[in-house]
């Protein structure tokens, strides 16, 4: 580990009200990756925003490599070397690999021409530096998450980063995905770039932090070397409670509820069958492009089935649309929530109760008190960190705005609920709320279907898990019969 890069002293900010960061202190050094953590809402973005001066802090002081910065603004805070990169990545999907990388070199130095040419050169020893082998003239768009990735990285590397942010980098990526990743950190962090990571995964944390700072309601709880770090002190300072759960553990019963046989999609999946009775939790998983997720969208009606059938409750029904999923009382969490599951504009209740408008009507209008108290109820259940059921859900933690989309088809009372990739983002206390709620529905005899990648969360929650495989069925598993280990064998083989 090399010298001091930046230093915050006691950071406040505030948005009107609320203090999203109360006197936070933070070191970073060179050569080093320093993993921030924290619940949703805790502060972190709003904290990496205050370091690439994005945000100004309401209070506090910043230092870079020893020298006080009296105010940071994204421009000066990139000339020390400071880059971020968000969870979109901000690539444009029109231009190349090279160009992607080489632009905001042009921007930042003031080139009025770009010079290809030379871009192209550029962009191949930035690849080169952290080992990604990627067409240069490939147009972005047609990359995968993880190669998108690649790029804003070896865009950073050419505007000689000194510190490297990144939030949430491993929310949509595999497990060897992320291998890879942290492989490319490591080098970077070999070469003196001080390397500071989001993440909510705890295996993922261990796995590659070397220190750690939790924060909590804005404050820094602690800092420190990560091999100080148990399981249970991290979850226990993120959280400010002890979190031991038991799995699921199913009731015995034989009444089916729900039931698909032979479905298959065109292109999607094919072939599909399984069984669930009441109580179960069944999982799907499989790598990216199995299928898993298609079928949570034909299930919804979103791109239906065209063949096979369909039982609820032993009768058959037909999905052809998501007014006919509604109908069924069909529930989805989809994986895409921010753009397909919310109205970012419209308050935490209008979303909470949208799609169960019906039941507040009362002599022909909406009853506003009940709307409100019942979504201050989920609001509390879900732990959603949220003053009350008005503001913009704009204005939340990506995790805390993810709940709410959960909460909204919960209140629905649904008959089945599908829910894909709930806990991607969400911390380890709201996972452990949110997993604890789909236990009780199952209890209650609602069908619960996850689709997942996250293999502990599998294990933890389901009592039988379907594996996808090429678009097709590979094995159905009882849980109790695999561990998480084995799990990722029958995956990747
Ligand atoms: N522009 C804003 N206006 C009002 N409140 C904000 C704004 N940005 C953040 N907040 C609030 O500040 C607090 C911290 O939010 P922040 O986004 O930093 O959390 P986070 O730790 O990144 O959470 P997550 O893990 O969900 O991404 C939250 O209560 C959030 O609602
Ligand atoms: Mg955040």
């Amino acid at each position: 580990m090399g010298d001091i890069f930046l230093e915050l002293k006691d950071i406040h900010k505030s948005f009107g009200g609320v203090h999203a960061l109360r006197g936070v202190d933070l070191t970073i050094r060179s050569g080093e990756i320093h993993c921030l953590a924290g619940e949703n809402g805790s502060g972190k973005s709003t904290l990496i925003k205050v370091i690439s001066g994005a945000h100004h802090p309401t209070k506090g002081e910043i230092y870079i490599e020893g020298n006080k910065i009296p105010s940071l603004n994204p421009i000066a805070a990139i000339s020390q070397g400071v880059q971020v990169i968000y969870q979109d990545f901000a690539v444009f999907p029109n231009l190349t690999v090279a160009e992607n990388i080489a632009l905001n070199r042009a921007v930042t130095t003031g080139t009025k021409w770009m010079d290809w040419k030379n871009a192209r050169n550029l962009a191949i020893e930035a690849m080169e530096q952290i080992g990604a082998k990627m067409d240069p003239d490939l147009l972005v768009e047609n990359l995968s998450v993880a190669n998108r990735q690649m790029v804003a990285i070896c865009r950073t590397i050419i505007n000689d980063a000194k510190l490297l942010i990144l939030d949430e980098p491993t929310a949509s990526l595999t497990a060897k995905e992320v291998k890879k990743l942290n492989a490319i950190l490591r080098r970077l962090r070999d070469k003196g770039i001080a390397v500071m990571i989001v993440n909510h995964k705890v295996d993922e944390i261990f796995a590659i932090a070397e220190r750690l700072t939790i924060l909590r309601n804005g404050e820094k709880i602690s800092t420190g070397p990560v091999a100080e770090y148990d399981r249970k002190r991290f979850v226990h300072e993120l959280t400010g409670r002890d979190l031991s759960g038991s799995g699921y553990a199913p009731l015995a019963s034989e009444a089916e509820i729900f039931r698909v046989e032979h479905l298959s999609r065109k292109g999607a999946f094919e072939d599909v069958s399984f069984k669930m009775r009441k109580g179960d939790v069944l999982g799907i998983t499989g790598l990216l492009d199995s299928g898993r997720g298609q079928i949570g969208d034909a299930l919804f009606g979103i791109a239906p089935a065209d063949s096979g059938k369909i039982f609820l409750r032993g009768e058959e029904i037909a999905i052809r649309s998501t007014e006919d999923a509604v109908k069924q009382k069909i529930a989805y969490v989809p994986e895409d929530r921010l753009t397909q599951g919310l109205f970012l504009d419209r308050s935490i209740q209008d979303n909470t109760v949208a799609a169960s408008l019906k039941k507040y009507f009362r002599k022909g209008k909406l009853n506003d008190a009940v709307m409100y108290r019942e979504t201050a109820q989920w609001i509390d259940r879900i732990g959603c960190v949220a003053p009350s059921p008005e503001p913009a859900v704009r204005t939340l933690s990506g995790g805390n705005a993810q709940k709410i989309v959960i909460a909204k088809w919960l209140n629905t009372d649904p008959a089945l609920i599908i829910l894909n990739g709930p806990t991607n983002g969400v911390d380890v206390g709201a996972k452990f709320d949110i997993h604890k709620i789909l236990h009780n529905l199952a209890a209650q005899g609602i069908g619960v279907i996850l689709i997942s990648d996250d293999l502990s969360e599998l294990i933890q929650n389901c009592n039988t898990i379907l594996i996808m495989k090429d678009r097709r069925m590979a094995s159905m598993i009882q849980t109790a019969e695999v561990n998480e280990t084995r799990l990722a064998e029958m995956l990747s083989s």
